[in-house]
């Protein structure tokens, strides 16, 4: 039973209770209709309370419903019959309203909510617009301004804003359940408001609707929606209630067939899947009370800053006291950045960094739950760090490296109960960064595993369980993007060329303005350690560029060349003689934006497709993930992998066969052809 029905003397209150999120599937569309047939003929009934069971009010349309044919009845009938209902309909909201859920909050008469509640309409952040009168009702409420802001960012607000704008008409502290009743008695004997359809929408001021699609379009970018949701709410408030809501179910319709309302899904499912690996079900993480981290640099401060912004005590232990006030300071400078970006107050800045207790004395550990270290990428030097963590923490203590290439078994060798340590990744700047690359070794215990699991879930961040491997998942698929992008250069692209179509492909930076951002050297130095092993990594051109000290925009040049105090990027006459000196021989042609991304993009999947072969990834929408969170792959592409399975798998192996004829990339891996044969790479994984 989604939907019940139960008497309190005048008062009937519906209870939805369709577990997890009380989605709106076709179940439930059709038992509120029932319901509101069945309240509207009975005569003892005055007014009607619309609540839900369990976590959450209702939290939109069923998303896993959208890529089958709509069942009727339709939500559009359902918002319908509950406005239209003989008795007056309160909506009793805690948790989330949002999406089709707030679209049936909008067709009742009334709306309460705790304190607690949120309510908007995510619908862009699935590549659609709301498809139930949101986009008409809404500006017929709050007015076009307030409605434009909550329907194009798809952010939801809080109850006291909601409040505020006029989207719910009163906030129940206590009982939410019998406040409703309280309420619902209340409005029986009073005037029914006018159904929001039935309103007019209050006029705009001139050029309002100019400056808006402005506004959203520079936003959105290449997103769809946004704007599409933009021309609805515009449509709702130029014309009347019956075209507009046509207007808006047609543009709802047609977004949700669309490849980046598909690839969004995609990631929306995947978001949820990976912080809950079937292999933990049931397994009790450790308790993260307190945390420290050792090394105060770039990741270090950011990991710190992570740890605070979640609440947790921190000590950050330096080499010695000159250390501790430079990684103290590189903490400070992160919140004081955020006080400027007017993100937090300066007050909870300041309680942040005083929870970051600094020290060079690792009996500072003796008591903490969680250490994570972040010092240079060096073994010896790392092993040394785990070595005295070994001797003054708690034998249960989770201890984690948050090495980039290093082989955490390697590093765990020496550790005191092995089983209490693994790699927790995080990527630069880590307090902003959502990915989090989780590394058993093989010692890990499962609980152990399940509280790095547990830690990204309370630091906000996206969990990625990976192998072991030279990079992990994220950094060596980026060994294979940057090789591909130099391959292009010494064939006839350009490194502007290169950079202009990644980010017309949907990447805010190409793979040589990044590298010019991060800077050069860091990557020299895994090549040299590379080459020490025995190994041939391929980067003629940037070899030659760092054996000119040209690591990037901190040093004036790099693949570009920078004028003092500018950070924009000029083409170089100086890159341009190395590239032609290390293409000598080798055949040039001509590239154009789509061949540029192919040649980057596909053998980046081809690899993707080993790491799964290998297991080090378990499943192709972790790698997206991975791409998305840490690298900035844009999400409405999906990932590489979706990508590549929504252009067809068997095209992706005939371009990589084509660019490997030419010598411009490896050929596609067994696993790849057979994932071709079998339209996916589900048969990879499992
Ligand atoms: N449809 C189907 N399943 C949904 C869902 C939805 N709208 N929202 C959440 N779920 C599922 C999740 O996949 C997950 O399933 P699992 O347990 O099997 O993995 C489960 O519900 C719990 O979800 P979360 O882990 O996200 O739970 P939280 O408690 O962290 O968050 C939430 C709850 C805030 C409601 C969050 O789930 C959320 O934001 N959901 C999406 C809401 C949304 O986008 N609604 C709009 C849908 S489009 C629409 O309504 C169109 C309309 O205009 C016609
Ligand atoms: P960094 O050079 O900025 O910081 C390292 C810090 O460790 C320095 O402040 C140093 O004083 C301190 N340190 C060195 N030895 C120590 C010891 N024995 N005890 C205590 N502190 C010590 O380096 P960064 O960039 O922060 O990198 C740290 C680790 O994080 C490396 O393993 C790196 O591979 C990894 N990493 C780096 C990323 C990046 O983008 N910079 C991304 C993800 C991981």
């Amino acid at each position: 039973m989604t939907v019940t029905i139960a008497r309190e003397n005048a008062i009937a209150v519906v209870t939805v209770d369709n577990p997890p999120v009380n989605a709106l599937s076709q179940a439930l569309r059709q038992a509120l209709v029932e319901a509101v047939a069945t309240l509207d003929a009975d005569a003892a009934v005055k007014a009607v309370v619309l609540i839900c069971a369990g976590r959450t009010f209702i939290a939109g349309a069923d998303v896993s419903e959208f890529g089958k044919p709509p069942q009727p009845p339709h939500l559009p009938d359902v918002v319908a019959a509950i406005e239209g209902a003989k008795k007056p309909w309160v909506a009793a909201i805690h948790g989330s309203a949002l999406g089709g859920g707030l679209e049936v909050v909008l067709g009742c008469a009334w709306r309460v909510a705790v304190p607690s509640a949120s309510l908007g309409l995510p619908e862009v952040k699935l590549g659609i617009i709301p498809g139930a009168g949101g986009t008409v009702r809404l500006p017929r409420l709050i007015g076009a301004a307030a409605a434009v802001d909550l329907v194009t960012s798809g952010s939801p607000v809080g109850a006291k804003k909601a409040e505020g704008l006029g989207l719910i008409d009163a906030i129940i502290d206590g009982n939410l359940r019998a406040g409703a009743i309280a309420f619902a008695n209340d409005i029986a004997g009073k005037a029914r408001p006018q159904p929001i359809s039935s309103r007019a929408v209050a006029p705009v001021e001139t050029g309002f609707w100019e400056g808006a699609e402005k506004a959203v379009a520079a936003r959105a970018k290449r997103e769809a929606a946004p704007l599409r949701a933009l021309a609805s709410v515009r449509k709702a408030s130029e014309t009347d209630f019956a075209s507009a809501m046509a207007f808006e179910r047609e543009t709802f319709l047609e977004l949700r067939g669309s490849e980046q309302a598909a690839a969004l899904r995609h990631v929306f499912f995947a978001e949820r899947a990976a912080p809950r690996p079937p292999e933990l079900a049931g397994i009790t993480p450790r308790a993260i009370r307190s945390a420290a981290v050792i090394g105060g640099g770039t990741m270090g401060a950011g990991i710190a800053a992570a740890l605070r912004d979640a609440g947790l005590p921190v000590v950050l232990i330096e080499r010695d006291a000159a250390a501790v006030e430079r990684g103290l300071a590189n903490v400070r400078g992160i919140y004081e950045g955020s006080v400027k970006r007017g993100r937090i107050p300066q007050a909870v800045a300041d309680e942040r960094v005083a929870g970051v207790i600094g020290g060079d004395d690792y009996g500072l550990l003796a008591d903490t739950d969680l250490v994570i270290e972040a010092v240079f990428e060096d073994l010896a030097v790392k092993r040394a760090v785990f070595e005295r963590l070994s001797a003054v923490c708690r034998p249960d203590a989770v201890l984690a490296t948050n090495t980039s290439y290093l082989d955490p078994d390697a590093m765990s060798e020496g550790v005191s109960h092995p089983e209490r340590f693994l790699g927790l990744h995080f990527f630069s700047p880590a307090q902003i960064m959502k990915l989090l690359e989780i590394v058993p070794t093989e010692a890990t215990a499962p609980e152990v595993l399940a509280t790095g699991f547990a830690l990204a879930r309370l630091l906000g961040k996206i969990p990625v369980r990976a192998g072991i491997c030279d990079g992990f998942i994220g950094n060596r698929i980026l060994k294979v993007t940057r090789a591909q992008a130099e391959r292009l250069l010494l064939s006839g692209a350009t490194p502007a060329a290169v950079d202009a179509a990644m980010r017309a492909f949907g990447l805010p930076m190409g793979p040589f303005e990044a590298q010019d951002l991060g800077g050069l050297d860091i990557a020299a130095f895994q090549r040299k350690a590379a080459r020490e092993r025995g190994e041939t990594p391929f980067a003629p051109v940037a070899d030659r560029l760092c054996a000119l000290e040209r690591y990037g925009q901190k040093t004036g040049g790099g693949w570009y060349d920078y004028q003092p105090g500018d950070r924009a990027p000029k083409p170089s006459e100086t890159v341009a003689a190395i590239i032609a000196e290390a293409a000598e021989g080798r055949a040039q042609r001509t590239w154009d934006e789509a061949g540029i991304v192919d040649a980057i993009l596909l053998p980046m999947v081809n690899e993707a497709t080993r790491i799964l072969e290998e297991r080090v990834a378990l499943r192709a929408a972790d790698i997206d993930l991975v791409k998305i969170h840490g690298y900035g792959f844009p999400r409405w592409r999906g990932g590489p992998m979706h990508h590549a399975e929504a252009r067809g798998l068997s095209e992706v192996v005939a371009v990589l066969d084509r660019l490997a004829g030419e010598g411009l990339a490896e050929p596609p891996s067994d696993g790849l052809r057979r994932a071709a044969e079998a339209g996916g790479f589900s048969v990879l994984a499992g």
